[in-house]
């Protein structure tokens, strides 16, 4: 009788979290993407064109790993910033200098907020000259373009937030200019702002946009825009490839 392999403590952390072995063959490998729900943006196969690091320079994941560093420093100031337009300002100051690390976490946050816009765009120039905007990624390119848009919501309302004088004119002057538009320009006007004059409910408006709104809807988006380019067959590998006759997508 052939000797029983012993189990090593690192087949066990395995089978924990896959249900099953160290998946050595490619119907196993499938399996185990099946299963998980972290293994599951990944394909089983990939195209090895679409993992040479020149063809989408890794702005993708760049963006990714921003909106991540994004995420948590905003977090992290959340536990000291206070929406008020009496103390907001007072509150930013004591954060970079009765805080530890205030002043690190600010900077983060305001450049992880920068680099987010540079790199979307910078993404969306790469997944343009590679043509991957064509069918049937035409879905994930249009989830795209609204990612940006509410990116670029995020950061602005995140801009308004220290209530300092670039806040308040940012905001006076944006209303006034939308309150110019045909018909609706006053509606619009006074539901930015919440009433006639720029004060404590513009503020706790633009407060909630930063906090709530605009980064649970590009949380749902990123993992909407992550899946799709898994059910899409995958990243394009050039315009030989791009009309995958087995996808499914339907726009
Ligand atoms: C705003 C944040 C965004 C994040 C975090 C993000 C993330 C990603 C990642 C990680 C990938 C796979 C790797 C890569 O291609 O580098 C990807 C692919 C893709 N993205 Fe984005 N993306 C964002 C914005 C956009 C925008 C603005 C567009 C276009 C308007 C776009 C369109 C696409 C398309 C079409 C693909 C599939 C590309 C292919 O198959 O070659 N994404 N995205």
């Amino acid at each position: 009788m052939a000797p029983r392999s012993p189990i090593t403590p690192t087949d066990r952390a395995l089978r924990a979290v896959l249900r099953q072995g160290y998946p050595d063959n490619f119907t196993d490998r499938a399996k185990a993407i099946f299963a998980s729900a972290f293994l599951t943006v990944h394909s089983v196969r990939v195209r090895k064109r679409s993992l040479k690091w020149n063809y989408t320079f890794g702005l993708g994941l760049i963006t990714l790993y921003l909106f991540v560093l994004y995420l948590v420093s905003g977090v992290l100031l959340m536990f000291n910033y206070i929406p008020s337009v009496d103390k907001a300002y007072a509150s930013m100051l004591a954060l970079q200098t009765d805080v530890a690390f205030g002043a690190l976490i600010i900077n983060l946050h305001t450049w992880s907020g920068h680099g987010l816009v540079l790199f979307a765009f910078l993404h969306m120039l790469r997944v343009f000259y590679t043509g991957a905007y064509r069918k049937p990624r035409r879905g994930n390119w249009v989830i795209g373009m609204v990612m940006l848009m509410v990116t670029l919501l995020m950061v602005f309302t995140g801009y308004v937030l220290p209530w300092d004088q670039n806040a308040y004119w940012a905001v006076a002057v944006g209303a006034e200019v939308l309150a110019q538009g045909p018909i609706f320009g006053e509606h619009i006007r006074t539901l930015i702002i919440g009433g006639n004059e720029v004060g404590q409910a513009t503020l706790t408006r633009f407060y909630v946009l930063h906090f709530v709104v605009t980064p649970g809807l590009l949380l749902v988006l990123t993992g909407m825009h992550l899946w799709r380019v898994r059910r899409d067959g995958g990243l394009a590998s050039g315009p030989d490839d791009l009309e995958l006759p087995s996808t499914k997508a339907r726009f």
